[in-house]
């Protein structure tokens, strides 16, 4: 097993306690795992519940809880976003996730992949532009394949994606990600 030499971080974009995205991170590392590489997984579900008045604009890089993630995302040097659609973008906690990141020197010449989960037909597409705008915007190159999980809560079993053309999906883009 090779020891992350990607330096890859997973963030599954949602804080929603019942979420299905830290799911679908999961299964993306593991199939990392299969292609060598050990990825860890920021669940926005751990972000310190005052992040928002604790953690952002003049109290930026005083919170020592937030400052765990903070730096665990300085020091990646690729990312995978697992994207839920939430009102036809992405959900408003991740964008204040990103909000609270040490800018630019987390974001610029770094790559990303996303991947994009719904309940409805549309699997975050729009959530996908919007946010390859705001990571372009930081300097992060966006990998092209962006994988759309529709339906996703028919096509998750536990810890299991039962739809085999979506594993396919996240097959190539791993392999993409780590040759990106
Ligand atoms: C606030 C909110 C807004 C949502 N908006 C949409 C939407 O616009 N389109 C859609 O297909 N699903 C929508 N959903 C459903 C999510 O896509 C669904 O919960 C899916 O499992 C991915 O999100 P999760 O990681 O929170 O489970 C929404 C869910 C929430 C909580």
């Amino acid at each position: 097993m090779r020891k992350n030499p990607e330096n890859i971080v997973i963030i599954s974009g949602t804080n929603r306690p019942d979420a299905l995205s830290p799911a679908v991170a999961r299964i993306y590392a593991g199939l990392l795992q299969q292609e060598g590489v050990e990825a860890p997984v920021v669940d926005l579900r751990e972000l310190p519940h005052d992040y928002i008045h604790s953690a952002l604009y003049d109290k930026a890089g005083q919170h020592e809880a937030f400052n765990v993630l903070r730096d665990r995302m300085k020091q990646a040097d690729k990312f995978v976003f697992i994207i839920p659609e939430y009102n036809g973008s992405f959900p408003g906690v991740l964008k204040a996730f990103i909000d609270g990141l040490e800018f630019p020197a987390t974001f610029r010449g770094k790559k990303a992949a996303l991947v994009g989960i719904s309940a409805g037909q549309m699997g975050s597409v729009q959530a996908m532009s919007h946010f390859t705008d705001i990571l372009n915007y930081c300097g992060t190159h966006v990998l092209a394949r962006k994988p759309r999980l529709t339906a996703i809560e028919q096509h998750l079993s536990g810890e299991r994606l039962t739809h085999q053309p979506y594993l396919e999906q996240l097959h190539k883009q791993v392999r993409e990600l780590i040759a990106f």
